[in-house]
């Protein structure tokens, strides 16, 4: 099972850390290609490959962590997805006016899985800071990853992934419900969860 990241900001470097730290090989992408990603894979250790986005794409698993403008181009030379699992941890909003894109009333993960079709999309990874992010463990408890998806079995393989990185994840239910923990809207991004034993 091997695991990619398209985009290499903020959030992409910080689950590639977290990928890392776990003992889990990564692959990492970004716009600008391999070569500028030498600071960051040299950060992150001989578990961490810079590769082109077509190379990522190919992977199992593949975050996506793009700004929310930039992800329909990006995305759209890559596939067909042939049924491997996307994590979409992407939000509408983007600096430095954080106004929300107008998405016609559809959740950012409805809107995500149409530029990616025949992908299994789980969305994740996306409530939190990177700071937040980049530790799974806190104030004595494991902090809470909300997931959300049509597909059980790929829901299923990113559900052991959360686990392994040390966070507490919770089912949401389907994309529309996963909306819960997406901006615009949602009660629950931002919100800063620590399950305790
Ligand atoms: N920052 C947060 O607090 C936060 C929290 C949760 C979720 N998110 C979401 O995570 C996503 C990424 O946010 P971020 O804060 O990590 O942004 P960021 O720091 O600006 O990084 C964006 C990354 O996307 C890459 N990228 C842009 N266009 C691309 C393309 N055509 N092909 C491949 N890669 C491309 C950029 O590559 P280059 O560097 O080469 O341009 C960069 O590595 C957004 O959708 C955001 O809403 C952010």
């Amino acid at each position: 099972m091997n695991i990619s990241i398209i985009g290499a900001g903020a959030i992409g470097a910080a689950i590639a850390r977290l990928l890392t730290e776990a003992g889990l090989p990564v692959s990492i992408a970004n716009r600008r290609g391999p070569q500028s990603l030498a600071p960051l894979i040299t950060e992150l250790g001989p578990l961490a490959h810079a590769v082109t986005v077509l190379q990522a794409s190919q992977a199992d698993i593949v975050f996506l962590a793009v700004n929310w403008s930039k992800i329909a181009a990006a995305v759209e030379p890559l596939g067909p997805w042939n049924g491997r699992v996307v994590v979409d941890t992407n939000n509408p909003i983007e600096a430095p006016l954080f106004k929300p894109f107008d998405l016609g009333g559809q959740s950012s993960s409805a809107v995500v899985a149409q530029w990616l079709p025949g992908a299994q999309l789980v969305k994740a990874f996306n409530h939190l800071t990177p700071a937040l992010l980049a530790n799974p463990t806190a104030e004595g408890g494991k902090r809470v990853l909300f997931y959300s998806g049509e597909h059980p079995d790929a829901k299923r393989k990113i559900a052991e992934l959360i686990t392994r990185l040390g966070f507490f994840g919770i089912d949401l239910g389907g994309l529309q419900q996963g909306a819960l923990a997406q901006f615009p809207g949602g009660p629950l991004p931002g919100l800063n969860l620590v399950k305790h034993d």
